[in-house]
């Protein structure tokens, strides 16, 4: 056959024109125009591009067979005889059929930008069909999207949408919430209860299907061949002719596609073998259990959990517990072990399992000749090397099941950056036979042993020598300690090692060997010295939201109206820039980057390039009409490298071709030479090092803060060092630009929070004016703050790139493109000295931030100014001195990122109100508590303190939240628990919004009333999934008067509303929404001059058709200019902000002080936003960003290669640049009971219906986790006989906490313990 069958959607697809290395993502996306499937990472770690895939299988039950899977990473022709259901398939807005998974989810908030939700409505999808006709339990749910990312919600409200299915709902205990304002995840789902006993619509399987015959396929393509044999001899002939790199096999794609994608590697032939019969068996006999080598992991799954007696040997268990945490549902519906076997991934999770079990390979001859044994230790030959012939495939996997009167035990373990689908640091297989040596003391002797590891070598290794000297030896701690001793000697890792952590990787190897030592123990009814150790079951995920009543006046604003495009979402229908159809003519375009930091470009050879078919042009500098140098902010940027690239990433030139796939090739074949300049500067230190800054110290001063230190009983000082945060935004970057020869016009669809900036540049860039350049943003996928001014040196590129060659250019960053160049939040290092008396009242506080700018400016100034102005947090300090100083590095350029510094400067300021109690030996909470400001008190830049609530914040929610009595509980738990230590803390949060720069505060908007009474409102912000539109439209109806219905917002655009500030600092609702309100108020006056008497109650639709034949002007500007705001000015000490938006969270979590691993056991805040516009997106908004700031303070790691540590890197390069690299919260971190209220009886007569912004301020309260896990840190340490406060630099990664907690294990690795905890990472 050399076509392909299935169906999309119900309705059928025959094709006999494809290429094979064609994804499926691609073809939905791009030839059957399905857009709703997105493409977030392109290598199957963020789910925006899952789909359904259903198949007969037929058998008794007549089974059909619904798995979801990454589109991004399946073959097309994968897909052959198989259904294939998009979010598209499930229902339309449009059509009012919504399936009850997307209504449910845009129902309760689950969507805030959209841009993951069709991934999201598919995985909720798939967990409802993959049981047929069962409902899912809670715990099915709570498992359900391991292989999906949000960047906005936090995930609570997804969940809470998708428990509405749960079977078990009603039988969990719950406590009905108390109040009519309070809503917990269990009164919302029980709501849906009733409805859940109507069937779940499934999408009908086409029943042409039930009778497809597979049958050989040969698809022929440009550059490869696909072929799917449908026999083993079949296979083996096909290999045989085309041996070696001539063909490569291919099951479930997940590896091959990432090598093909990211390493460029290209084979001409790829062989399916997912129809081999052979390969899909498992089986047990007397002696082994058998693994087909075809067996996906999910069916291995359910396969072992059937095998699960006591027959053998623990395997079964063993291997069930490294899946309970392997990649993602969606990667193991299609992912092989066989595949996993030959990847011979060094981090591989699951051989050192089958290596500890004695597994041994089947390898079949290409020629049908012979059959190859061998063990698996011995297959693995080094970095993804094995000892398999060209001609050799492998069929399956023999597990021995030993019968012995010996006692045996076989475990395994795995730790890793985030528990839901990351690849282990470290995992290892432990198995051992003991024999009774002495019964009366009840003693066991080793009689066998095999330790092997992922993660410690190039490849999976065995511990053989170790292994050896233990047999004979007994079963004591004794026994373990000196394992430790041999293993560590036996695994030295060296400092070349990828991925580095080399202390880190060889604690846990201890670490679980002691897990494995006590879990035997326990097995042979030996006291052990904690249980807790042996297991932790997380329990399911709950939530509540408090919400004050909505001021009665009020119809709309106030209302928890949901997210206007949630619908929109939930069904794919919402449009991002890349979902845009294509314009006829339309050109795509690659950037040429540098590959090298601080190098002169010597010379640039597009030959090869051009030669690839479909190459246009090649654009740099040279083709600039107008200025290369930008202005502004970025006035030392230029849009294209004349001569010095700064940094790996700097844009050269771009490439563009007539296809998107012909421009990435070309792009990676232009050649440039490089002259490599010094010093190279990457660190902050390198910067301090050699005096590399933008401008002079900063400096904001308050009283006499040397007198302070003198007069003081005590005084601290230390270094605290704060990594930056990958914005991670779900959709990349993107853009189109237009040209066109009508009057010089250009039109730009962006994805950006800038679009009057953009236009402004876009004309000085092509020497136009700015009235010539229209921008347009519909909505955006996740911004936060990266799509401000590092939005705007590819739309340059790109806008010079179509007006050279006059044809539409569109541009999609792909996700390692997108981090490697964008920038981040600035990396700080903070030194402090603070004054204290005896009874912890601050007397005096002298801080010193750097920060890492990068190579160009950019934002990194007002960063830093934003930083110091927020560093005394909630506390009066009487004398304070902030000097800041930006540094100038050889790295993509820094920006913006929610909080803006702010959260940085809090760390610090936390850091040292817990550095004063520790040093006092008092509770933190009493030192914020006293040190904290008062109504009318004065901050250190001069501004007054009025409504200010964060007193009542604390006491009404250290009452609300128990905090004290949880204190003692706390302690409690950690005096009867060794290995597991809980810490609970209370951190408030004061944010300023508003103010400073006085030209930022001014907005516009723009309405009109239609004769039909429909209404479009514009106005000068973007829709960056902050609810901001929904919120604008409630503020229209409310003066209007008319139905929310009625009123659209279609888009931002730059001919609408002109001269707009970046959509940004939490004040875009302030500021529109008054620019709004003014519009409308002028439209309602002019209609209410129509209303006499006789016609009070004229409805909405005739008072319009009214206005418009009495010739009333049906369309208003408003404008909006915050008054009684100044520019600041830090040589005078002087600033001030609009407001605070403030709050507080109480956050308890639970640390496993062996690996790093920890939990959120529950999180409460309390936030002050006033009087909200809409209690729900607040919520959403709260939890949101609370959940960012857990990624920033906790987990987020940016990793580059520089001089002195990370040697495993290319100096300058971005190590942590894709999803499988970095890693931001998921679904498995969210808090287990997360509480949000919002303050009642707040008033804030400085904005728009007495509301606050909210977007930023909650992300700072992340910190909260941050200074719990340090308390649990401390427990252990005491419990170690270390008293002394310790630093803590951020993020807590699993990594730094193991190491935080020094105990025997990380002394054997590192004897002097200071040596611990040094600033390792990148800052
Ligand atoms: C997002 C993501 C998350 C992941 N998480 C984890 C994780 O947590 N832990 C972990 O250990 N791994 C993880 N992996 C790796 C994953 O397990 C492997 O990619 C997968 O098991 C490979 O199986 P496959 O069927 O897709 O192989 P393919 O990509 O189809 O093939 C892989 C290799 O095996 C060869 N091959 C396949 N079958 C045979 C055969 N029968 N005989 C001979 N050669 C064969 C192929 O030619 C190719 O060289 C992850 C991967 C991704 C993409
Ligand atoms: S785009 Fe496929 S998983 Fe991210
Ligand atoms: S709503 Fe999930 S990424 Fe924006």
């Amino acid at each position: 056959m050399n076509c392909l069958s299935f169906y999309v959607n119900g309705k059928e697809i025959i094709d006999g024109n494809i290429e094979p290395e064609w994804t499926l993502l691609w073809y939905l996306r791009n030839k059957l125009r399905l857009t709703g499937s997105k493409l977030g990472c392109g290598e199957g770690g963020c789910g925006a591009c899952t789909v359904l895939i259903s198949r007969y299988i037929g058998g008794e039950s007549d089974e059909i067979e619904h798995r979801t899977i990454n589109a991004c990473l399946a073959p097309l022709c994968s897909v052959d005889g198989c259904h294939v259901i998009t979010v598209e398939g499930l229902g339309s807005a449009d059509k009012s059929n919504l399936h009850k998974a997307q209504t449910r989810l845009a129902e309760l908030s689950g969507s805030q930008c959209g841009f993951c939700t069709p991934g999201m409505v598919m995985s909720l999808y798939g967990t409802l069909t993959s049981k047929n006709d069962l409902l899912p339990t809670m715990q099915d749910i709570e498992e359900a999207f391991d292989g999906n990312l949000c960047r906005c919600t936090g995930y609570r409200p997804i969940l809470d949408a998708a428990k509405t299915f749960a079977s078990d709902i009603d039988k969990i205990h719950y406590e009905k919430s108390s109040s009519s304002t309070t809503s917990t995840t269990m009164d919302k789902c029980l709501s849906y209860v009733q409805k859940n006993s109507l069937k779940i619509d499934q999408v009908e399987f086409p029943s042409k299907l039930r009778n497809y015959i597979p049958q050989s396929i040969h698809i022929k393509g440009s550059s490869i061949d696909w072929y799917r044999p449908i026999s083993l001899n079949e296979l083996l002939h096909l290999r045989h002719t085309y041996p070696g790199d001539q063909s490569k096999l291919v099951f479930g794609n997940t590896t091959v596609q990432i090598e093909r994608k990211f390493q460029q590697i290209n084979y001409p032939r790829l062989i399916a073998i997912t129809h081999i019969k052979e390969l899909q068996e498992i089986k047990r006999t007397k002696d082994s259990i058998y693994l087909g080598a075809g067996v996906t992991f999910t069916r291995l799954k359910a396969k072992l959990i059937e095998l699960n007696d006591n027959n053998n040997n623990g395997f079964c268990q063993a291997l069930l517990d490294q899946l309970k945490h392997f990649a993602s549902t969606q990667i193991r519906n299609v992912a092989s072990l066989g595949g996993n076997i030959i990847a011979a991934s060094p981090i591989s999770d699951i051989n050192p399992v089958l290596v500890a079990a004695d597994a041994t390979l089947e390898l079949h001859r290409a020629d049908n000749t012979k059959v190859r044994h061998i063990s698996l230790c011995d297959f693995f030959l080094g970095d993804r090397r094995v000892s398999m012939a060209d001609y050799e495939i492998l069929v399956g996997i023999h597990i021995p099941l030993v019968k012995s009167s010996n006692k045996y035990f076989l475990r395994s373990y795995k730790q890793a950056s985030r528990r839901d689908d990351s690849k282990g640091i470290v995992s290892a297989g432990f198995k051992v036979q003991l024999e009774q040596s002495n019964l009366v003391n009840d003693q066991w002797k080793i009689v066998s042993a095999c330790f092997s590891f992922g993660g410690m070598a190039s490849k999976t290794i065995q511990a053989i020598n170790t292994q050896q000297q233990l047999i004979g030896l007994s079963w004591t701690k004794e026994t373990i300690n000196k394992t430790c001793e041999l293993l560590l000697k036996e695994m030295p890792l060296d400092e070349l090692s990828l991925g580095g952590q080399l202390e880190y990787r060889r604690t846990l190897v201890q670490s679980f060997l002691f897990k494995f030592y006590s879990y035997v123990c326990n097995e042979l009814h030996q006291p052990l010295i904690d249980s807790s150790i042996l297991s932790y079951h997380r329990p399911i995920s709950h939530g509540q939201q408090t919400i004050p009543e909505q001021p009665q006046s009020q119809k709309f604003v106030g209302s928890s109206l949901p997210h206007r495009s949630a619908y929109l979402h939930t069904t794919g229908e919402a449009i991002y820039v890349d979902d845009m159809s294509f314009l006829f003519n339309t050109l795509h375009a690659a950037l040429v980057l540098s590959t090298k930091p601080n190098a002169r470009i010597k010379h640039i050879d597009i030959d090869d390039a051009s030669k690839v078919p479909g190459f246009v042009s090649f654009v740099n500098y040279l083709d600039v009409p107008g200025s290369n140098k930008t202005n502004g902010i970025l006035s030392d940027e230029e849009v294209f490298v004349s001569s010095v690239a700064l940094c790996i990433g700097a844009i050269i030139g771009v490439v563009v071709c007539e296809t998107e796939h012909a421009a990435q090739i070309a792009s990676n074949l232009i050649k440039i030479d490089y002259e490599l300049l010094s010093p190279t500067i990457l660190t902050i230190e390198d910067a301090i090092n050699h005096q590399s800054y933008f401008g002079d110290e900063i400096c904001l001063q308050k009283g006499d803060v040397e007198k302070s230190f003198v007069d003081a009983e005590h005084t601290l000082e230390d270094t605290i060092y704060i990594g930056g945060q990958e914005h991670f935004y779900m959709e990349t970057h993107s853009c189109i630009v237009i040209p066109s020869h009508d009057d010089k016009e250009i039109t730009l669809y962006l994805g950006t929070q800038s679009a009057s900036a953009i236009q402004e540049l876009t004309a000085l860039v092509l020497g136009r004016d700015v009235s010539h350049i229209t921008c347009h943003v519909k909505r955006v996928g996740g911004a936060f703050g990266g799509k401000e001014s590092r939005s705007f040196p590819y739309c340059l590129a790109i806008a010079v790139a179509a007006v050279k060659i006059n044809r539409p250019v569109r541009l999609n960053l792909e996700r390692h493109v997108d981090i490697s160049i964008t920038g981040h939040r600035h990396p700080y290092k903070i030194k402090y000295k603070v004054a204290f008396t005896n009874e912890g009242h601050f007397l005096g506080l002298d801080i010193q931030m750097w920060n890492n700018g990068g190579c160009t400016l950019d934002a990194s100034r007002a960063v830093m100014e934003l930083s110091m102005l927020h560093v005394g947090n909630t506390y009066q300090f009487p004398n304070i001195k902030i000097r800041g100083r930006v540094c100038k590095t050889h790295i993509p350029s820094n920006t913006a990122f929610r909080g803006f510094g702010g959260p940085q400067a809090m760390l610090a300021c936390e850091t040292v109100v817990e550095h004063v109690a520790a040093y006092l030996k008092r509770d933190s909470f009493t030192i914020r508590r006293l040190n904290l400001f008062k109504e009318g008190d004065t901050t250190h830049y001069g501004q007054i303190l009025e409504l200010w609530n964060v007193p009542r914040i604390l006491d009404e929610l250290s009452k609300s939240s128990d905090f004290i009595q949880r204190q003692t509980n706390v302690d409690e738990f950690n005096h009867q628990n060794t290995y597991r230590k809980r810490g609970i803390s209370l951190i408030p949060v004061k944010f300023g919004i508003g103010g400073l720069f006085k030209c930022f505060n001014q907005a516009g908007a723009l309405v009109h009333i239609y004769t039909d009474g429909s209404v479009i409102v514009t106005h000068g912000g973007v829709e960056v999934g902050q609810g901001l539109h929904t919120k604008m439209i409630s503020i229209a109806a409310e003066v209007l008067g008319c139905s929310i219905d009625k009123i659209r917002i279609s888009e931002t655009a730059t001919d609408k509303v002109p001269n707009m500030s970046a959509t940004g600092g939490s004040v875009s609702s302030d500021l529109n929404g008054m620019a709004v309100k003014h519009a409308c108020e002028q439209l309602r006056q002019r209609l209410d001059t129509l209303i006499v008497d006789n016609n009070v109650n004229i409805s909405w639709e005739d008072l319009v058709k009214q206005a418009y034949l009495t010739r009333l002007d049906l369309c208003a500007r408003g404008f909006y200019a915050t008054p009684n705001i100044f520019d600041y000015d830090f040589t005078k000490n002087q600033a001030a902000y609009n407001y605070f938006t403030q709050g507080a969270a109480v956050t308890e979590v639970e640390l496993d002080v062996l690996t790093g691993d920890w939990h959120l056991l529950r999180v409460d805040i309390l936030m002050d936003v006033g009087s909200s516009l809409n209690p729900q997106i607040d919520v959403g908004q709260i939890e949101g960003s609370f959940m960012q700031g857990i990624g920033l303070y906790t987990m987020e790691e940016l990793i580059w290669g520089d001089h002195t540590q990370n040697k495993w890197i290319q100096p300058g390069q971005l190590y942590t640049c894709g999803v499988d690299t970095y890693k931001i919260p998921s679904f498995n971190d969210v808090p287990i009971d997360f509480r949000v209220s919002l303050l009642s009886d707040s008033l804030n007569p400085r904005a728009i219906y007495s509301s606050k912004g909210i977007g930023e301020p909650p992300l700072l309260l992340g910190s909260s986790a941050f200074f719990a896990l340090k308390q649990a840190c401390m427990a252990y340490r005491e419990q170690q006989g270390l008293s002394d406060y310790f630093t803590l630099h951020s993020p807590a990664t699993v990594e730094r906490l193991r190491m935080a907690c020094t105990d025997e294990f990380t002394r054997r690795v590192c004897p002097d313990e200071y040596e611990t905890l040094p600033p390792r990472g990148s800052y």
